[in-house]
């Protein structure tokens, strides 16, 4: 989700730490680049169940993501990977389980807007650009609004802000398209703005739902290259249905498959696990 504006002193800890051995949240911790990775583990799932009306979406999923890490999610339609983005941006609640961003954010504890504040940025299946205002104007306000206001209201910013747009809009390739209406874009262009949207608020960790659906190939090849880059600054968890594509990115991939990981290595591997290709890959 985008996160609103929301002054600082409403990001104290949600949650009451004594006992647990673990930080509370404070201001630096909230800052992405403060964020406690001692261990090199980015993100960290255990044991996490999630139930809708007795039905179990997510079954004591387990899961670590390293710092830097591009990793791809498969799996059948139903699997799973929906509602553990879910839960990894608070929309969901868990049942029970962990879910740690870094060493010490507790994930199960933080509002949507706390956890996209820590660095968690996600892209969803459809684009939400603003269609009315130009490319340039849609990063800005995407900049902005995960600022702190006193952030914003900092004028010696404005030059890196206005920098950082820059930068953004050269790895996005839509340089040349900063002034037109970003309703005038084609659908893989607002596919690579609205990437460029959450880059722009700097995320150690990118959530990318079937980022290639409906792309041409050329857009694709382009978005295997654009994860690629991306990687290692970032952390990157990309749901993909699309083989071709994950095999160009991918170091490491789990699949899921009823809400648990079935399988978990190279793409080599996976795709020669007999049980993935029984319930995904299929003869
Ligand atoms: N809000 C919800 N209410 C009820 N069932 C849901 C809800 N969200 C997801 N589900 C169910 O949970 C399962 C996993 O869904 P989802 O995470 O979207 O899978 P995937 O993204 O892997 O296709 C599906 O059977 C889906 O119907
Ligand atoms: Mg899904």
């Amino acid at each position: 989700m985008r996160a609103t504006p929301v002054p600082e002193f409403m990001l104290e800890p949600a949650y009451d730490p004594s006992g647990s051995g673990r930080d509370p949240i404070g201001a630096g911790a909230l800052a992405s680049k403060g964020l406690n990775v001692r261990h090199g583990t980015i993100l960290t799932l255990e044991d996490i169940n999630v139930s809708f009306d007795g039905f179990k979406a997510l079954t004591n999923l387990t899961l670590y993501i390293g710092v830097g890490e591009l990793r791809c999610i498969i799996g059948p339609n139903g699997a799973g990977k929906t509602t553990m983005m879910d839960v990894i941006t608070g929309k969901t609640r868990p049942d029970n389980g962990v879910a740690y961003f870094g060493e010490t954010l507790d994930l199960t504890q933080m509002s949507e807007v706390e956890i996209a504040q820590s660095g968690i940025g996600r892209k969803f299946q459809k684009p939400t650009v603003f269609e009315a205002l130009s490319v340039f104007e849609n990063l800005e306000l995407a900049q902005k609004t995960n600022k702190s206001v006193w952030a914003s209201l900092r004028a010696k910013l404005t030059g890196e802000q206005k920098d950082r747009i820059d930068d953004v809009l050269q790895t996005i390739k839509l340089d040349a398209s900063r002034q037109r209406p970003a309703g005038l874009l084609s659908h893989g262009q607002k596919q690579f703005l609205e990437i460029g949207m959450l880059l722009v608020q700097d995320p150690q960790l990118l959530l990318l739902d079937e980022p290639v659906a409906g792309m041409t190939d050329a857009e694709t090849e382009f978005t295997a290259e654009l994860f690629k880059s991306l990687a290692r600054k970032h952390s990157l968890m990309v749901v993909e249905h699309d083989m071709g594509f994950v095999g160009s990115i991918a170091d490491h991939v789990t699949v899921l498959h009823q809400g648990s990981v079935l399988a978990e290595g190279s793409l080599e591997q996976v795709q020669a696990d007999e049980r993935v290709i029984e319930v995904y890959l299929g003869r």
